[in-house]
């Protein structure tokens, strides 16, 4: 029997390739820290929206605007309601990037912040990586199939004339929620093939890709992993000055993909 024709299902496919084909209006930018967020916060002149649409005491902070012919969002989760912190890792990221992308109805998602890296896969203090592709090393689920829904490897949208035309380096990224590594981690991002490890991008891309969104994720390297200094340490020394080179990176990035659509990346 012939499977029902189904209009719906048709329709979406013929809207998803015309959003692929005009340029990008609104772009949802996914930032963890707000010393990673305020540098672009300032360089774009956005403004904290005052009137949440957000459910209420949720601290997420959405700061907007207009920077050439796009809509920039800015997305932060905010601090943690009791310890002031903010509110790093894969939970809060994900929760955040589903009520942003419902709300905003984006065309593109860039989760942009800070990672660690690996000396050994060329990356350096400062570097700043378009992502190729993203998986997790912290979920291990050793049942045939459920381990590789566990590692939850995703390429990311294809940009390959940013890569030639900006100064980018790419690499593989890595996700867990620890900002040490244990070693049964180190292993799996060993098998992961990662250049860089963070806190949130796989599950940004989990988000991105059950909505059908474009996500470019762009890391910027604060400590070496496979170095010689303590991580915290390393990473708390580097952050304001990183957090200035991922700026740089995102505004270039910004400035690309002003006037061009997802195909033209
Ligand atoms: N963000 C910055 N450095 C990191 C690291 N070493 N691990 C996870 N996330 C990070």
């Amino acid at each position: 029997m012939a499977p029902p024709h189904d209009d719906s299902k048709l329709e979406t496919a013929d809207e998803s390739l015309s959003a692929s084909n005009r340029p990008i209006s609104t772009v949802l930018i996914i930032i963890a820290m707000q010393t990673e967020a305020l540098p672009l916060v300032n360089k774009f002149q956005l403004s904290q929206a005052v009137d949440s649409v957000f459910p209420k005491g949720v601290p997420w902070v959405r700061y907007h605007g207009t920077y050439k012919d796009l809509n920039i969002n800015i997305m932060w989760p905010g601090k943690d309601a009791v310890l002031g912190v903010d509110s790093v890792g894969t939970v809060s990221s994900s929760l955040l990037t589903y009520a942003s992308v419902q709300t905003l109805q984006p065309d593109l998602i860039i989760n942009a912040g800070t990672a660690g890296g690996f000396k050994a896969k060329g990356a350096c203090i400062g570097d700043v990586f378009l992502v190729s592709e993203v998986a997790f090393h912290d979920r291990r689920i050793p049942i045939p199939v459920f381990d590789l829904y566990g590692v939850g490897l995703r390429q990311t949208c294809s940009t390959p004339n940013i890569l030639k035309d900006l100064n980018l380096k790419v690499g593989k990224l890595s996700t867990g929620d620890s900002l040490d590594m244990c070693p049964q981690d180190e292993s799996s991002i060993f098998a992961n093939d990662a250049t860089v490890k963070d806190m949130e991008g796989a599950a940004v891309a989990y988000v991105a890709d059950l909505l059908k969104v474009p996500a470019v994720f762009i890391k910027a390297v604060t400590d070496v992993v496979d170095g010689d200094k303590p991580t915290t340490e390393e990473f708390l020394e580097n952050l304001a000055a990183v957090a200035a080179a991922l700026e740089q990176a995102v505004a270039q990035v910004i400035d690309y993909i002003n006037g061009k659509c997802i195909a033209e990346l």
